[in-house]
């Protein structure tokens, strides 16, 4: 039996959730109980991370849109069945870089392909799984795009090399998916001062953790 949790951050690239993640990490550490896992999309495990780079190449510029959210779909199914799925059973609390909302944003929103597909496709790859929270980090494009380029220490991938319309049509997508389910999610505003939005999320994962335990 799966007793575990599953709280997943998304966001257009730039809003800053990956650091947000990091620096929570101890809190949720000290109020859960049980382990708490941190993870990401695409990616997590060997071979999700080997998919990873391939669709991350900045040089692989003629992959097609399709090829895209497939390789994605396939690299969260092996990162679910030999990760999360496991740590789930342990009754642990799993953090997630992106999921299965990352695909509907970027490759049904941003690509242009049938959110119905995308949604059969995540239900394919997890079995229905979803996340039990998701937190989603929203941001103006503009503002995620500075930021992008401001920090060296980033490394530049494929994605965030498209154009602003692309990034645009993916922060709207976001919305409309949080809009449509929210139990699920939570929506924070991002381009507040990171520390503002660090406590914003803490409040909301301590009321969640509070909630669920
Ligand atoms: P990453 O460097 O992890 O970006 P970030 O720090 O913004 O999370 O790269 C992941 C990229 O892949 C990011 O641009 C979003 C994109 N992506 C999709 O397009 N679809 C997906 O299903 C997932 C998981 C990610």
């Amino acid at each position: 039996m799966r007793t575990g949790k599953i709280i997943s951050f998304e966001g257009p690239d730039g809003a800053g959730k990956t650091s947000v993640l990091e620096s929570l990490l101890p809190v949720l550490q000290n109020k859960y109980d049980g382990q708490v896992i941190m993870t990401r999309e695409p990616g997590g495990v060997a071979i999700a991370e080997k998919i990873r780079d391939i669709i991350l190449d900045v040089n692989h510029t003629s992959m097609d849109s399709k090829t895209e959210l497939l390789l994605y779909a396939a690299a969260r199914r092996q990162h679910l069945v030999e990760k999360i799925l496991p740590e789930l059973t342990k009754g642990n609390l799993v953090l997630i870089d992106r999921f299965i909302d990352s695909s509907v944003a970027y490759q049904g929103y941003g690509r242009g392909i049938a959110t119905i597909d995308v949604d059969w496709l995540n239900d394919y790859a997890t079995d229905g799984i979803k996340p039990d929270l998701t937190l989603l980090f929203d941001v103006p494009s503009e503002t995620g795009l500075a930021r992008i380029q401001k920090n060296n220490n980033r490394e530049v991938n494929r994605l965030d090399l498209e154009k602003l319309d692309m990034h645009q049509r993916v922060r709207q997508g976001y919305l409309t998916i949080a809009n449509q389910e929210p139990d699920r999610f939570k929506v924070i505003d991002a381009s507040q001062s990171l520390e503002d939005v660090i406590e914003e999320t803490r409040t909301i994962l301590e009321a969640f953790l509070e909630l669920s335990s």
